[in-house]
């Protein structure tokens, strides 16, 4: 067994490696073997299944970009793989982070001053995934840091979890920029548009893959739908759990994602903060948790 999660945790090493789409066509099998793959079938590491097809550039520089839903046509079922143990899960998320940093996918690849892959604790019961970084956390490469980080971390401690305890990541991992020839500027944030999200989906898939926490917490309706696949409102999709289903890995077992607002959201409506807190209470519920001490 610790062979074999190795094996796998060394496979999905070399599919973060791979640069070049043809790289990613197999990783478990010598190249020479890989043109057997049919063109729609899926890799299976360590939990993690990963689609052939990865976002590409076309010559105009409008980006293409192709997720087919993983179609496993592997012959073991998601809920019989093995989990990833810490270490895996920990190196596989740090690899996944230096790809990130170094990644021009999308034009916020040349603007950005820090990506920013996330952070967290990598056997989270809950995962919070928010829109996109902000100034503060493109300046310190973390997210949630600036206010509407304060917030999320009050929210985090009155569910009685700590900042250590969950995850933390965003749908974009650069700083998208209202005026990107001006970094400086504060109230220069936006938020992602679809093609920046399309280029950025992988990565919070495999972290969610990854971490496979019980509960996503999707923070405001960039979150909630580009996650839940649904174009609904927000109000329409918040205040119930949703079945996880991602687009380019198989989860090793089954998530719910719950929608809420965006703490900043709350910043600018605290009367929203009632409901999300209803909705944080759902996730409390489901876990046993009591809640913070007074
Ligand atoms: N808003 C987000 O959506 N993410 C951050 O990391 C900070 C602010």
């Amino acid at each position: 067994m610790a062979d074999s999660l190795r094996g796998l945790a060394g496979d999905f090493k070399r599919f973060l490696a791979a640069q070049e789409e043809d790289e990613l066509l197999d990783i478990s099998r010598p190249r020479e073997e890989q043109s057997v793959l049919s063109p729609d079938q899926v890799i299976t590491t360590a939990g993690v299944s990963v689609a052939k097809t990865t976002p590409k550039m076309a010559e105009n520089s409008t980006l293409t970009v192709e997720f087919p839903r993983a179609n496993v046509a592997s012959s073991t079922p998601a809920a019989e793989e093995p989990a990833m143990n810490k270490t895996d899960k920990t190196h596989a998320l740090e690899e996944l982070a230096q790809v990130i940093k170094t990644c021009t996918r999308c034009p916020l690849g040349a603007t950005r001053l820090n990506a920013v892959p996330g952070e967290g604790n990598v056997n989270a019961d809950v995962m919070f995934v928010g829109e996109g970084p902000g100034f503060d956390e493109d300046r310190q490469g973390r997210p949630f840091v600036g206010r509407a980080g304060q917030l999320l971390d009050k929210m985090i401690l009155a569910m009685g979890l700590a900042r250590e305890k969950v995850f933390i990541a965003n749908i974009a991992k650069c700083h998208p920029m209202t005026d990107p020839l001006h970094p400086e500027k504060h109230g220069n944030d936006r938020a992602p548009n679809a093609q920046e999200i399309a280029c950025c989906r992988k990565y919070i898939e495999q972290q969610i893959a990854i971490v496979c926490p019980k509960y996503v917490v999707a923070l405001g309706s960039v979150a909630a739908k580009a996650l839940i696949s649904d174009a609904s409102s927000l109000g329409a999709l918040r205040g119930k759990f949703h079945n996880l289903h991602l687009d380019s890995v198989e989860l090793p077992k089954p998530v719910q994602i719950l929608a809420t607002y965006h703490p900043a959201a709350l910043l600018r409506n605290p009367n929203w903060k009632k409901d999300a807190w209803k909705d944080l209470q759902m996730v409390m519920d489901q876990l046993g948790l009591k809640g913070a001490r007074k």
